[in-house]
């Protein structure tokens, strides 16, 4: 059996300091595409998931596996210190875990925007942190955190999850300027709609609050929404496959110079141009279109 992804190896690029790559959320999607992509670019790969039986076939593709969950402390620190003590520093980091939480604001369970915090922004900062002590000694590192285009729009619905993107942009922007003298390069990926378990997982974080509740119909047509761009051959809206995020990945991580954002799929190009264009006004009203409130408008 081949590799399943066939990423150019280009050894002569990759900084000597440390080929070592620490792989959030690496059991699907994105994360492993990145790991995967990464591996066969020559970096040593740890590829990390909460439960680490997921990244079996990872390991028999010779990548190193770990367990990781990014809303427990006690792992991550853990995690870390087990790549040390193998020898090498984190070189590259890939900040990829994370989920998405739908919901109107108003019955969101506030518990569920802790837990999405704590995942898509606490993690990958306190990961950060980890990390950076050996990258300074070293002189020389990679953080590539796994944003979205929906931390530049922001559609109904979906607010909870906007905002932990929307969190990103800044933490990515006070970062990278504090850690450059140190030989430290952060960049933002910022996918478009991806096909991964994504969407699936999302549907099911939807609040449930019954027949009377208020926003009953714009729940429904939302869900309905989703549903329909993510499914392949109707309206996919321009959505991406895993590995050509992974690509983007292992460009930031050997590149000289790399990109300090990089939005990836052509349709989120398209919604960041019409965002920059519309006024609020606007684009409530296309939202409105897309997101319809009542069943009137289904
Ligand atoms: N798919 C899209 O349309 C899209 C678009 C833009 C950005 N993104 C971003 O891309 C990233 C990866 O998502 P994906 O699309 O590849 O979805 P995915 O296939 O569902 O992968 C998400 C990964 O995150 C892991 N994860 C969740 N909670 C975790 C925790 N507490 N600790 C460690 N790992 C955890 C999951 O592991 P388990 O197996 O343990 O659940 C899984 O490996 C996310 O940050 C997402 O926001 C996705």
């Amino acid at each position: 059996m081949s590799h399943p992804i066939k990423t150019m190896p280009n050894s002569a690029t990759i900084n000597t300091r440390s080929k070592v790559a620490l792989v959030t959320g690496a059991s699907s999607g994105i994360g492993r595409a990145s790991a995967l992509a990464l591996h066969s670019a020559g970096f040593i790969v740890y590829a990390t998931a909460r439960d680490a039986s997921s990244l079996q076939g990872l390991a028999n593709w010779g990548l190193r596996t770990l367990p990781l969950d990014v809303t427990d402390e006690a792992s991550m620190m853990r995690a870390v210190a087990d790549i040390e003590a193998d020898g090498h520093p984190v070189g590259v980091l890939v900040n990829n875990a994370g989920y998405g939480l739908n919901g109107p604001i108003e019955e969101l369970e506030l518990s569920e925007v802790r837990r999405e915090f704590e995942t898509n922004v606490f993690g990958l900062l306190r990961l950060c942190q980890l990390v950076l002590p050996g990258m300074r000694r070293a002189g020389w590192g990679r953080i590539i955190n796994i944003g979205s285009v929906g931390g530049s729009f922001t559609a109904p619905g979906a607010g909870a999850y906007h905002a932990s993107k929307y969190a990103l942009e800044a933490i990515n922007d006070a970062l990278r300027c504090e850690v450059q003298n140190f030989g430290v390069d952060v960049t933002l990926v910022k996918p478009t709609g991806v096909y991964t378990a994504f969407d699936k997982k999302i549907a099911g974080t939807m609040p449930d609050t019954g027949p009377d509740s208020p926003y009953l119909a714009f729940k429904t047509n939302h869900m309905r929404v989703t549903r329909a761009m993510f499914t392949p051959g109707r309206n996919t809206a321009g959505i991406i496959r895993p590995e050509q995020v992974a690509a983007v990945v292992v460009q930031a991580a050997l590149a000289r110079r790399p990109r300090t954002r990089s939005v990836v799929g052509l349709s989120g190009h398209l919604y960041l141009a019409l965002r920059r264009l519309l006024s609020d006004r606007a684009w409530d009203r296309l939202m409105a279109t897309q997101f319809p409130v009542s069943s009137a408008s289904e």
